[in-house]
């Protein structure tokens, strides 16, 4: 990466070449609002929150921030009177749509909005603040493709497709992880993991000991086809060929847990697999037994 520098606010910063400007921003601690910038994600431009001026020779033009990318010599200013004016109107257009969304609210607070003039044209306890973030995880990161925006105007939100649920869910959960306003609610029972209000809903894996569910089917599987391993059988057991033979003869079926713990390079697929088929607590009970009887092997063989 080459390094530059870009003047923000009237001070000098150091970027790198494939920076944007809220990087520099929010890594010296200069606060610019923005609800659509995630650094694991594409830049989107959605909110428009992050607007700023940027002047190059003569020319000042605002762009956003998330997706403006660093240039030498480039000079920055976010806090004009006419950037404040904007991110005001953009608040106040957040809070006509979700009133009580708690980030709308924190962020009004902080750019001194108390109300909003436009009118409330949406559902009553609306939280979604279109900000796609869902969207684009799902998309970028999980490669599942399972919710879109669908409709215009007020009518605009995320969705499955037709709103009846999306066969390409993986119930894993990322969209509600990187949500900035609670707006997905996960609903589980014995059988399936629901995401609301997308209707998506997957079958969960149940423990095979206690039956407790462990984890959704279709994230399961999908990791195990990346990882191209074997999974332990119904017991637990490694049937691993490598594993059996690096561990010796003591051992003819190497539990999945004490496999993992031997061999660093195992541990996390071992663990998985051993995960898929039995709970947290039953996972620990086994292991417990498994260590207890090498141990026990181990004095008999000495
Ligand atoms: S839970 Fe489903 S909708 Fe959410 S990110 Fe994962 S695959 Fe996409
Ligand atoms: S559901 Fe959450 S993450 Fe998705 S667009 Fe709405 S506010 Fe953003
Ligand atoms: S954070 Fe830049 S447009 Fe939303």
């Amino acid at each position: 990466m080459t390094a530059t520098e870009i003047q923000i606010d009237g001070q000098t910063f150091p970027a790198q070449d494939g920076e944007y400007v809220l990087d520099v921003a929010r890594r010296n601690g200069i606060f610019i609002p923005a609800l659509c910038a995630h650094p694991l994600l594409k830049p989107y431009g959605a909110c428009r929150l992050c607007l700023v001026e940027i002047q190059q020779g003569k020319r000042r033009r605002m762009v956003a921030s998330c997706a403006y990318p660093v240039q030498a010599g480039l000079v920055v200013r976010t806090a004009t009177d006419k950037i404040s004016e904007l991110r005001r109107g953009i608040v106040e257009l957040l809070l006509a749509r979700c009133p009580d969304s708690p980030p709308v609210r924190e962020l009004a607070r902080r750019l001194g909005v108390s109300e909003s003039r436009f009118p409330t044209l949406y559902r009553a306890g609306e939280k979604c603040i279109l900000c796609g973030l869902c969207v684009r995880v799902c998309h970028e990161l999980v490669g599942a493709a399972a919710i879109s925006f669908v409709s215009r105007g007020k009518e605009r939100r995320v969705d499955s497709p037709f709103a009846l649920g999306s066969e390409d869910c993986l119930g894993c959960c990322a969209c509600v992880a990187v949500c900035p306003a609670d707006a997905i609610a996960v609903r589980s029972d014995a059988d399936t993991l629901n995401l609301m209000p997308f209707n998506n809903s997957v079958k969960m894996e149940r423990c095979a000991k206690c039956g407790k569910p462990i984890a959704p089917l279709p994230l399961l599987a999908l990791i195990r086809s990346r990882l191209s391993l074997q999974e332990p059988d119904r017991d637990g057991f490694h049937s691993d060929p490598d594993l059996i033979k690096e561990d010796g003869d003591a051992v003819e079926r190497v539990p999945a847990g004490v496999a993992g713990a031997i061999h660093n390079q195992k541990i996390a697929a071992s663990s998985f697999f051993l995960a898929k088929n039995l709970c947290a607590d039953c996972r620990l009970e086994r292991s417990a037994q498994a260590l207890a009887a090498v141990a026990a092997q181990q004095r008999r063989a000495s």
